[in-house]
């Protein structure tokens, strides 16, 4: 944290969008102005992208434009979130200095043309841009408008990962304030193997294309180190832009399926206030609920805190293989799921449909049909939903299950070599997010270590890496009483990416009463079959119980006969293990069981089947509660509710009808929560 966290207070949820006003004649601004307050638009990201309109040569500022629009928005009564415009560099910056622009793990640069051409570690682009910085948060600092700083834009999106001669040198300093010394080094990343050992820091490389594959203890710390290179670098425009403005500063993460280069667990204290940017990704098997889980994550990161979706699409993306329309309705669901995990501002990416530029076949808010077209007309019901909810702004969500994530298991268990390339982290993590949301329960996502005191139940999918110490957060908090469960390749190595021996799971051994011997990953498209009528896939392991009741066994595939799924007595708690990964039924089945020996209870009782319903309750500390019901299904849905529903302003009395592919939100009458509450979760 480089100072104290300054609050970034909105009346009610905000609506808003990226404004690319430079792409447009002013005619056309007061064109959006009186658009954007037809949809009741009140925040506005505004210069991102500004550098080369702002300072057309070097150190020649030209304010003209910005001063202009930022006046314009102010008028209209709409808050400005500010880009300190260094989000790609400007032609002349990467002309004069093209040792700024990024290398690729193959010792080719990348060329200008694109964005975000330059190296985090570049000690030229970073002067270029904090003289920058300087300039606008000098000119704006102080600005009516301007109620948030928006640093940069999604900070490492195409360019965390640089390999360059300067990358090298910072890496370098970077080892020598981790390890003090080569010897130490060496030893973290097992140099011993295939004649790696290092004799002088000057021989150590970012880990650039090879032969073979790499070591992966130096792949890790690479990461690790573009990761804080990139942090570091949002701290030096911080520090520029505070003594020029009190203001709050944030910057746009990347909390989403396909980015994996950023910690952020690292980087969230940093924030005032956390922002996402979140785009389903149809390449997965269930975006929606992998937007769910991204959106619990985001929330996880703000500790708890409301956080705003500073992007996410109306509509089709443009950088997938194939960029489906929403369905009708779904920009509504989409964006109050997120909502109902904590956002308290719901912003997209962009205002109007850009007609040039890569992007042109990305949606907006104001398409390029125009006003005359039903994505418009979504985008005003979305805002007068939204100024419904208004009062829901500042409450927080209320979990009792927690599920471990790191962004370091996601690198390591990724790892080039490894006993299946078939199955990731994120489907182990996706698998059992799944599992527990179709149960309707409040999922807090929480980093290794995290304090558990608070849930009944915590979920511990293929934590790889693990330190002796966090591991010891969750097995001490098993033994006082906690029921968890852990899944495969958990516990496998320590922070320095060493496997510890003496039988699998390491740290979590004695907690799981298991002797795992081998890994026996399993065909894929082969399903293995579970002595209890369940089965599995992708993943297999030899192993015997200890202490641990074996529940089932693998009836066929590479480890049968031997324990597929597992619980442990451990002091006075359970911990619960699957060498598998149980089918999506199996699984949803599994976690139900879990569920309900730990006490857990779905949000709101239901009829029929919760899996296609967000459940998901926010509560004032005055207790005042919000229900939200996201009905995914194309059939209604009931739920047991009673008070005040917001968006139909419809009293509710008992039973709460949400009709297909509509949402919901309850305020509920006080006293009645726990009543609407089942006492089992779901079968
Ligand atoms: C984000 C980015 C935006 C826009 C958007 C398109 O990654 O911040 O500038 O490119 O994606 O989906």
């Amino acid at each position: 944290m480089t100072a104290p966290a300054r609050e970034f207070t909105h009346d009610g949820i905000a609506f808003g969008c990226d404004y690319n006003p430079e792409q447009w004649s002013p005619d056309v601004w007061d064109e959006d102005i009186a658009l954007m307050g037809e949809a009741g638009v009140d925040l506005v990201a505004l210069n991102i992208f500004g550098w080369s309109h702002l300072e057309p040569r070097p150190g020649e500022y030209d304010f003209a434009r910005l001063d202009d629009v930022i006046d314009r928005l102010h008028r209209a009564g709409i808050r400005v979130n500010l880009g300190t415009a260094t989000a790609s560099p400007p032609a002349w910056l990467t002309r004069r200095h093209p040792e700024i622009l990024p290398m690729a793990a193959d010792g080719t640069r990348r060329f200008p043309g694109g964005r975000q051409a330059y190296c985090p570690s570049s000690p030229v682009f970073r002067d270029a841009a904090l003289k920058l910085v300087a300039a606008v948060a000098e000119r704006y600092g102080s600005h009516p408008a301007v109620a948030l700083w928006h640093v940069s834009n999604e900070l490492g999106c195409h360019n965390a990962l640089c390999y360059c001669d300067e990358s090298a040198r910072a890496f370098r300093e970077w080892l020598q304030a981790r390890y003090g010394t080569l010897d130490a080094l060496n030893q973290a990343w097992g140099t011993a193997f295939w004649s790696q050992t290092y004799g002088e820091w000057g021989e150590i490389l970012p880990p650039r294309a090879t032969l073979s594959a790499a070591n992966p203890g130096q792949a890790l710390d690479f990461h690790r180190f573009s990761s804080d290179q990139l942090l570091d670098y949002y701290r030096a425009e911080v520090e520029v832009i505070r003594p020029r403005s009190a203001v709050p500063i944030t910057t746009n993460f990347m909390v989403t399926a396909h980015i994996e280069n950023l910690d952020y667990w690292t980087w969230a204290g940093d924030m005032d206030i956390v922002a996402n940017d979140h785009y389903l990704d149809n390449r997965l098997g269930d975006p929606t609920t992998e937007l769910a889980f991204a959106a619990d994550l985001t929330r996880g990161l703000s500790r708890g805190e409301p956080w705003l979706l500073m992007e996410h699409s109306t509509g089709a993306v443009n950088w997938q293989p194939l960029n489906l329309a929403k369905e009708p309705g779904e920009l509504l669901r989409n964006s109050l799921t997120h909502v109902a995990r904590g956002a308290d501002g719901v912003c997209f990416f962009q205002w109007r449909a850009s007609v040039q530029g890569s992007e042109k076949f990305h949606s907006a808010m104001l398409p390029h049909a125009g006003t005359d077209s039903a994505l418009w007309r979504e985008v005003i019901g979305l805002g007068a939903t939204l100024d419904r909810l208004d009062e829901v702004a500042g409450s927080r969500v209320v979990a009792d299950v927690a599920m471990v994530f790191s962004w370091e298991s996601w690198w390591t268990a990724n790892t080039e070599s490894r006993p299946s390339q078939s199955i990731s982290y994120l489907d182990q993590v996706h698998a059992a997010y799944d599992a527990l949301h179709a149960h309707g329960c409040a999922i807090d996502i929480v980093r290794p270590g995290a304090d558990l005191s608070a849930y009944s139940l915590v979920v511990v999918p293929g934590l790889h890496l693990v330190s002796e110490a966090d591991a010891a957060t969750i097995t001490d908090w098993i033994h006082a009483g906690g029921t968890a469960l852990i899944t495969f390749n958990s516990g496998i190595v320590d922070e320095q990416d060493s496997v510890y021996t003496g039988g699998y799971t390491g740290p979590f051994r004695d907690a799981l009463g298991l002797h795992i011997e081998e890994f026996a990953p399993v065909v894929p498209g082969v399903e293995v079959s579970l002595s209890d009528g369940t089965s599995g896939r992708l993943w297999s392991e030899r192993s015997r119980a200890t202490t641990a009741e074996v529940v089932a066994t693998f009836v066929d595939g590479p480890s049968a006969g031997l324990p597929a799924l597992t619980r442990n007595t451990f002091g006075t708690g359970a911990a619960w293990y699957t060498a598998t990964l149980p089918t999506r039924d199996a699984y949803r089945g599994l976690l139900s069981r879990i569920a309900r020996e730990a006490g857990v209870r779905a949000v709101a009782e239901t009829e029929g089947d919760p899996a296609s319903l967000e459940l998901v309750r926010r509560r004032h500390d005055d207790g005042t509660t919000y229900l939200f019901v996201v009905n995914h299904g194309a059939d209604a849905a009931e739920v047991t509710a009673r008070g005040r529903e917001l968006i139909t302003d419809e009293g509710v009395a008992g039973v709460l009808v949400v009709p297909g592919g509509a949402v919901r939100v309850v305020k509920e009458t006080t006293g009645d929560v726990a009543g609407i509450h089942r006492e089992e979760v779901a079968e």
